[in-house]
């Protein structure tokens, strides 16, 4: 049976299970589960639940549908819905929640409406995208997950979270946990890039941030992964677009970083604008009734994204805003963002039978359960001379800074004479700055930038100027991002050539090219900035090129010709300082890409952990161009290599790493034993083995690798990746030094989506890699048995 077959009959014989369910509850079969158990809820609390249960037996049906209604109540982020009578709404107990208020006066000032003069007093839920960052802006989320350290995006996430609630804001539409295999999406930049695994990690981190220790206190906000399911999967990479994904796909790769993110007790989350299959993804009753509530066990609260719910029309599944709701609610959405369907249409819905209150209170519930978690019953008001108005302060901006170092990517780092280009020497007499993106400080701050403020970012220019004096730097901007004259562009290349080195900084515009809607059929440089780097470096001068882009570029010319280049993302207010301490090597590059590099567009989708086919070139990673003589009838391009610009992991430093003495401590493992671990939840992380290798920095300076492990299962069911990320480490070496880095592997490293549609570890021979990216790395091998 073929897998969407497969996945149909899956679906029939779940509403089955479901109807069952309802006639028979107490007959509950086992669930199947993709992680094999269900989440762990930070939200449940018997006492709030009797409460809740209390304030449902004294709740109107139009106030219960008030609670499963939301509207932006400021800067709009999509298409309006016409209202703007919210005070009166709320009055009436007609809306659960606002969003984009983004000032502790105005939702303070809402919150007393609803407190004070609503029948019920049911306090607000007041949310807002807070992406990475709110005052203090850090690295766009591509750049945090380059970083490949949890740690710092839990920091930063802690940061934005304190700041956000400050200013009233308990609910953030964030992190943005979407698996991204094609840079053409806008989007890409809001994610943690390509793989699953590490995605994950980077998901708990952001939930562990907003949360933190209690989601009671007053600074903790209440995170929402978004968007399920599927949305970086866009058809062309077109934003909003139709995505066709196996259930083996969805499982092994896109669902991962959501169950992740609600294991950690994120208490909300969101449903996308794609359909999925066919089945749009917020009316999907697959992915949000039999994943997420019947297999995961969520407790929390579905939100749709905005207007998704009236969009169910445009897409033809319904064909008015009633039909919508009926679809949207029986599908698993709780709260309508925006759309305005629920509250025009759900009682009425109700009242004609076609909508049970009984589900309507248990999505009253999910609301109410989320408001008392965040302790907004007892404390409904921010406090609003905690509000930062002033400067940042010291802690938050060595997070910025120490994010941003980390987050860069050396992607090229060759000689010219003797030495390598970076880092720089200081003792230079003149340094040539040229780049539209040198200056600028609201690019700095990237797309969804929060409460920031371009006052607050220190620009490459301002940070160069204050490291080497005002008359060391010739700057020269070279432009607009998409536009320059002849005579700008000639200016910047006399002032490379009175210098004795050129920095070079361009880039795409942040929120026009690098956004929600901001999908890119190109990925070159916009504008003149091809002619401006091929002009400037014709003048012969040593040259660095810093690219400010929310995705990988294809720039073959740069790559080829340009001797060292860095990837900077947006890096947020601190970038300018990190960019030079890094340029100057008192910062070492350590950050690694998350998203393969392609040459080409005609590449894409380009990502390191492919299936393997039935003919591979080669390993589809370091295969061979045709040039180069190899087998015509395997998976290849007549007129192009296969592999990337740079793998997935990539990234150089000013050290260098040697990797030598792999090893795993058993040779042999037990498909049956791993499978039963898989299901424990007292055994799930338990080791069941361990790899280690050496690695040693061979280089002159002290420097931190990412060291990664991957795995290859053959053997199996179904085919698995041609390799798959299963663990890192940043590890600090001194020069010279060498350290046995082991890395502890549990059962869900090897276990897959087998051919039964179910979460298992089977027979199979097993590669492992402890490697610097994903295309090195010399492999070890062991077997597992039945
Ligand atoms: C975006 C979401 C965002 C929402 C609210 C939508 O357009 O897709 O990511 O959270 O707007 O601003």
């Amino acid at each position: 049976m073929n897998r969407k077959l497969r996945c149909r009959v899956f679906l029939v014989i779940a509403s089955v299970v479901l109807l069952s369910v309802g006639v028979h509850a107490q007959q509950e079969a086992p669930a199947k589960t993709f992680r094999s158990l269900p989440i762990r809820s930070r939200l449940s609390d018997p006492d709030a639940e009797h409460k809740i249960e209390s304030l449902l037996k004294q709740m109107t049906l139009d106030e219960k549908v008030g609670q499963l209604v939301q509207y932006s109540a400021g800067t709009r982020t999509g298409p309006g819905t016409g209202r703007s009578d919210y005070e009166e709404m709320i009055e009436k107990g007609q809306v659960g929640s606002l969003f984009n208020l983004a000032d502790a006066h105005a939702a303070n000032r809402y919150q007393h409406i609803a407190i004070e003069k609503s029948r019920l007093h049911i306090p607000l839920l007041n949310g807002l995208d807070v992406i990475h960052g709110y005052r203090t802006e850090f690295p766009v989320p591509l750049g945090l997950a380059s970083t490949w350290d949890p740690e710092v995006v839990e920091k930063a996430a802690r940061i934005a979270g304190r700041e956000a609630a400050a200013d009233g804001v308990r609910w953030v539409f964030s992190p943005m946990v979407d698996i991204a295999r094609d840079p053409r999406w806008g989007r890409i930049i809001e994610g943690a890039g390509e793989d699953p695994y590490l995605g994950s990690a980077i998901a708990r981190a952001y939930v562990r941030g907003y949360q933190g220790k209690s989601l009671r206190a007053p600074d903790s906000v209440v995170a929402c992964p978004k968007h399920y399911v599927g949305y970086g999967a866009a058809e062309g990479g077109r934003d909003y677009n139709t995505t066709e994904i196996s259930e083996h796909t969805l499982r092994e790769v896109y669902l991962p970083p959501f169950y992740a993110a609600l294991d950690e007790g994120a208490g909300t989350i969101m449903s996308a604008f794609n359909a999925l299959n066919g089945v749009p993804a917020s009316a999907n009753p697959f992915t949000l009734k039999e994943v997420l509530r019947r297999e995961w066990k969520f407790d929390g609260l579905v939100v749709s994204d905005w207007t998704s719910l009236g969009e169910l029309v445009p897409h033809g599944i319904a064909n008015d805003g009633r039909g919508a709701a009926w679809r949207a609610f029986t599908g698993g959405v709780e709260m309508d963002m925006e759309s305005n369907v629920y509250h025009e249409y759900l009682a009425e819905l109700v009242k004609s039978g076609r909508v049970s209150e009984t589900d309507i209170d248990e999505a009253v519930r999910r609301v109410l359960r989320v408001k008392f978690a965040v302790g907004l019953f007892e404390h409904p008001y921010t406090d609003e001379k905690l509000a930062n108005h002033g400067p940042l302060p010291k802690e938050s901006l060595d997070v910025a800074r120490a994010a941003a170092e980390r987050s860069f990517v050396l992607l090229k780092n060759d000689s010219v004479g003797s030495q390598r280009v970076l880092p720089l020497s200081g003792d230079l007499k003149t340094y040539a700055l040229v780049g539209p993106l040198a200056d600028d400080a609201g690019e700095m701050l990237g797309s969804w930038a929060g409460r920031s403020e371009a006052k607050d970012v220190v620009t490459l220019r301002r940070a160069l100027v204050e490291r080497v004096g005002t008359d060391r730097v010739k700057y020269a901007k070279g432009g607009e991002i998409t536009k320059a004259t002849d005579e700008q562009i000639a200016e910047a290349v006399t002032a490379a050539r009175g210098a004795d080195v050129v920095i070079l900084a361009l880039g795409e515009d942040a929120p026009e090219m690098t956004a929600e809607a901001a999908s890119r059929a190109h990925l070159d440089l916009p504008g003149r900035q091809e002619a401006l780097l091929e002009e400037v470096a014709a003048t012969g001068k040593p040259m660095v090129l810093v690219l400010f882009s929310g995705r990988p570029l294809t720039l073959p010319w740069a790559f080829q010709h340009v001797p060292a280049v860095l990837e900077a993302w947006f890096p947020g207010v601190q970038g300018g300082a990190a960019l030079v301490r890094t340029l100057f090597g008192e910062s070492v590059p350590s950050g690694k890409l998350v998203v393969t590099w392609p040459r080409w567009i005609g590449q894409i989708p380009l990502y390191y952990n492919a299936m393997s086919t039935g003919r591979p070139a080669g390993n589809a990673v370091l295969s061979k161009p045709p040039s180069e003589g190899t087998e015509k009838f395997v998976s290849r391009y007549v007129d192009e290599t296969n592999a990337p610009q740079f793998p997935f992991g990539y990234g150089l430093s000013y050290a260098e790493f040697r990797y030598s003495n792999p090893e795993v401590n058993a040779k042999t493992l037990s498909a049956k034993a791993l499978s039963a671990t898989l299901r424990n939840r007292q055994e799930d992380s338990k080791e069941v083995l361990s790899v280690s290798a050496n690695v040693t920095n061979s280089g002159k300076v002290a420097a931190e690798e990412v060291v990664q492990v991957y795995v290859r299962l053959r053997g199996t069911s179904a085919v698995e990746p041609v390799r798959a990320l299963k663990g890192f480490q940043r590890v600090a070496l001194a020069p010279g030094e060498t350290k046995r880095i082991t890395f502890p592997l549990t059962a869900e490293s090897f276990s897959i989506w087998d051919s039964n549609n179910e979460h298992n570890v089977e027979p199979s021979l097993v590669n492992l890699w402890v490697s610097p990216d994903s295309a090195r790395g010399e492999s070890v091998q062991l077997e597992i048995t039945q």
